[in-house]
């Protein structure tokens, strides 16, 4: 069952229901200014750090779920009916509901008794703020008198100080109220230079600042005893819960339309500028005035809300495809490069799973989420990358996250993820494919960002394999660490004690274990080193990480494989992990799908039987489960995997990331069939008709779907921040549609199923446009062995490096 439908014209997901299974949330922002919106319009909003800069506040994991956002009421003044037009938080009935979630906006709105209200919620480009633009509606034969009140609840910053330390929170709450805007100024007195701001464009009926004066005491969101009694308290909070509210009256008649500009924003001072006049304790508000004013026109707000829907366009018009697939279509050219952005923006702080005061940027999710963006904002990756290699340990090895708004390494979670080094290289590599910068090699980055240390990209890059051959266990295979890609296989845990951390414990030293994984993960490296070596015109590191490629290959196929599929890890004391002789957790999805993606065994029979052991054992309808068969008890020597109920996350869960590998595999052996399959079982949209199972929106990837050995087999949970965005936009736009940046040109290399025709593909790639059409007749499996540019005849299936940078190319490809 549905709850919506897709609006791919218009690029957005329209809820036509409220009581969607979960909050189905959307994002707001993409630069320093974000915030998380709801379907009914709860979230909260953040500048830079959801952590240590949070604006308003929200209730986590509360009842109901989604407590606390951008809220509206509207209130009939003549019968004192009141109700919030995106249903939330007072839930009365509502005509015509619809949430429409577009890229990086949101529209809720609705009908009730008459008046239509409608909300476009967005942050314009470049700008610390957000928009909520309100447009009332009397639809009545008759004129209406409403009174409208918009509110917010402030957070005190520190969103997790926010939630704990009462004693001292209930005391330092401060606002100021000035022509109508509240300013929200707690703790600028002494260390703070910033304040956040709610205005509103029209001329105000009152305003509250004190969250008991306008709930009352006692009462919820749901009814609030302002908007009961339709009238504001023109409350100034001193400690407790500083809000934002401000009354307006419309009198609207027959057919009328208001519109209300409603902004919260951000804003900072200068340290030495904070007073206006000096000496005194009032914000100087010299800065943010001009500000508000631009953006309380609704003339500048249309033309910012214009703006932002350019740049995506902009964006998007990168990579284009028109296929005969609707799903393959929607999700490449508008919500899966959508979540990439986000992804990369967000990395894993806030959603409604990730509460913004937990984790940081991790190392190797950033390096990760790179391979999903990096067409489009080549700059930003590159930036992006300076910081990850900023944070690395001398050793090569590497901090597991680090904090965005200081860019230092995180000591509380310390490094020893020993595959964490080598996604920096692949990061790396994705940048240098794209854009051809191989000065980004020459750029000097310091270690642990420590001045002093700066040594160029390159030697990083080096350092980071160089880590994984220094640590080497008993069979030649790479040393595990506290875990490798998979968190919850912490093979030198041996946790007895209640909430000890599973990622960085290590209570015994000495042990042995080894990673099959990274094994086969160091081969991909290695191979790509060796490519990244000869751009540098270093022949030596280029022969010497083949070769280290070559016999890792070996160590890979002898003491990592089982058989009939990769095996997963040794254990401290040397046992196998992910073998036949294993009763549960015989086998791991990670090491079939990474290893094959590193081609080892595609030549000798492995991947196949690799391959046809994941249809056999792994499969399911949903997707691909991690392991099989799941754990039924805790092993002391495994960690926390098998902490999870069975099939849930890392315990035999449809972890959505590891699939897109497998998507890989299925291609680089020729299997278009096997591949659009797997992509089909776990993509969004094609799990919309499903969405009472699913539950998560249907217009982006969550981390993990419950595996067959759950009772909830095929439920979604964790949607938004996750790798599986970008694996899953590199398996079908790279590999399936085979669209792919080289180091010297544009691969055209798709690998689909027989029954697929012809379909295009519009890719800028190094300042040229190629407008590609891929010519297949129905029933041809083959590959593309020729094409031509412009008329000419080009033999194999790279399009060279652009003659014209500017130029726009027609490319004809041929599947035979
Ligand atoms: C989470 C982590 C990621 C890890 C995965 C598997 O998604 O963010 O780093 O690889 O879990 O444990
Ligand atoms: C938990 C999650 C896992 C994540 C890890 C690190 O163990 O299950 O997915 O990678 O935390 O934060």
């Amino acid at each position: 069952m549905r709850y919506g439908h897709f609006d791919d014209e218009r690029r957005e997901y329209i809820i036509t229901r409220p009581d969607t299974p979960l909050p189905w949330i959307n994002y707001l922002g993409s630069e320093a200014y974000f915030g998380i919106i709801s379907n009914t319009a709860g979230g909260y909003s953040f500048y830079r750090d959801a952590r240590l800069r949070r604006l308003t506040r929200y209730r986590y994991n509360n009842a109901p779920l989604d407590v606390g956002g951008r809220y509206v009421y509207l209130r009939d003044d003549e019968t004192g009916d009141f109700w919030s037009p995106s249903w939330q938080p007072t839930q009365r009935e509502l005509e015509d509901y619809s949430c429409r979630h577009g890229l990086g906006y949101t529209v809720i709105g609705s009908k009730y008794k008459g008046i239509r209200a409608e909300t476009l919620y967005f942050v314009p480009l470049g700008e610390d703020l957000e928009v909520w633009r309100i447009r009332v509606t009397n639809d009545r034969p008759t004129r209406a008198k409403v009174s409208l009140f918009d509110s917010i609840e402030f957070c005190l910053w520190e969103a997790l100080e926010d939630n704990t330390n009462f004693q001292r929170n209930y005391s330092t709450g401060q606002v100021e109220v000035e022509d109508g805007v509240i300013y929200h100024k707690t703790e600028y007195r002494e260390r703070r230079n910033h304040f956040a701001f709610f205005a509103c464009s029209a001329p105000l009926a009152g305003f509250d600042t004190q969250r008991d004066n306008f709930l009352g005491a006692y009462r919820g969101w749901d009814r609030p005893i302002v908007v009961e009694e339709g009238k504001a308290t023109d409350s100034i909070a001193h400690g407790w819960q500083p809000m934002g509210s401000h009354h307006v009256k419309l009198d609207l008649a027959p057919g009328e339309t208001r519109e209300v500009v409603v902004l919260l924003g951000y804003q900072e001072n200068p340290n030495d500028d904070k007073f206006d006049p000096p000496g005194s304790q009032t914000i100087n508000k010299k800065r943010v005035k001009p500000v508000i004013a631009r953006y309380l026109d609704p003339a500048n707000v249309e033309i910012a809300f214009q703006a932002l829907n350019d740049h995506w366009t902009r964006l998007l018009g990168i990579l284009q495809v028109d296929t005969g697939s609707e799903h393959v279509n929607r999700m490449v050219n508008i919500w899966n490069a959508y979540q990439c952005m986000v992804t990369f923006n967000l990395s894993r702080s806030a959603s409604l799973f990730e509460s913004g005061i937990g984790r940081g940027m991790g190392f190797r999710d950033s390096s990760q989420d790179l391979l999903g963006f990096v067409h489009m904002i080549p700059a930003r990756a590159r930036e992006r990358l300076i910081d990850i290699a900023a944070t690395q340990l001398p050793t090569g090895g590497a901090y597991h996250q680090y904090q965005p708004l200081t860019k230092r390494g995180n000591n509380d979670i310390g490094g020893g993820f020993n595959d964490d080094p080598c996604w920096l290289v692949l990061g790396v590599a994705a940048y240098l494919k794209e854009t051809g910068d191989v000065a980004i090699l020459d750029e000097l980055v310091p270690y642990d960002n420590k001045p002093g240390t700066e040594m160029p990209l390159y030697d990083h890059l080096q350092r980071s394999l160089q880590y994984n051959l220094d640590r080497l266990g008993p069979h030649g295979l790479p040393l595990i660490g506290r875990a490798d890609w998979n968190d919850c296989l912490n093979l030198n845990c041996f946790s007895e004690t209640p909430g000890e951390s599973f990622q960085t414990t290590e209570n015994k030293g000495g042990g042995v274990a080894e990673s099959v994984f990274i094994g086969g993960l160091f081969v991909l490296t290695s191979n790509e080193m060796a490519k990244i070596a000869a751009l540098h015109g270093d022949t030596v590191q280029a022969k010497a990480s083949a070769d280290a490629a070559a016999s890792m290959t070996r160590v890979v196929e002898t003491a990592g494989w089982d058989g009939d599929w990769f095996r997963r890890a040794y254990d401290y004391f040397g046992k196998v992990v992910g073998s036949k002789e294993n009763a549960e957790g015989s086998i791991f999805i990670e090491p079939q799908g990474i290893c094959i993606v590193a081609g080892i065994g595609l030549e000798n029979g492995m991947a196949q039987k690799a391959l046809d052991s994941v249809e056999e054992r792994l499969a399911t309808k949903h997707g691909i489960v991690l392991n099989n068969p799941a754990f039924t008890h805790y092993y002391l020597e495994l960690g926390e995997i098998s902490t999870y109920p069975e099939g849930y996350k890392e315990n035999a869960g449809i972890f959505c990331h590891t699939n897109p590998w497998l998507m890989i595999a299925e291609a680089m052996s020729n299997d278009g069939e096997g591949a659009l399959d797997y992509y089909l079982r776990i993509c969004p949209s094609a799990r919309e008709e499903i969405s009472e199972i699913h539950r998560c929106e249907p217009y982006v990837y969550a981390q993990m779907i419950a595996g067959k050995d759950a009772p909830t087999h095929g439920e979604a949970k964790n949607s938004w921040l996750s790798g599986t965005a970008a694996w899953n936009f590199v398996a079908i736009s790279q590999w399936i549609l085979g669209i792919r940046a080289e180091y010297d040109g544009l691969r055209v290399d798709p690998v689909l199923p027989a029954a697929w025709e012809s379909f295009t593909v519009t890719r800028q790639f190094r300042g040229a446009t190629y407008k590609i059409r891929i010519n297949k007749t129905r029933g041809q499996a083959g590959r593309v062995s020729s094409l031509t540019i412009d008329g000419r005849k080009v033999e194999g299936n790279l399009i060279p490096l652009p003659v014209r940078p500017d130029g726009v190319f027609e490319v004809e490809a041929f599947v035979k």
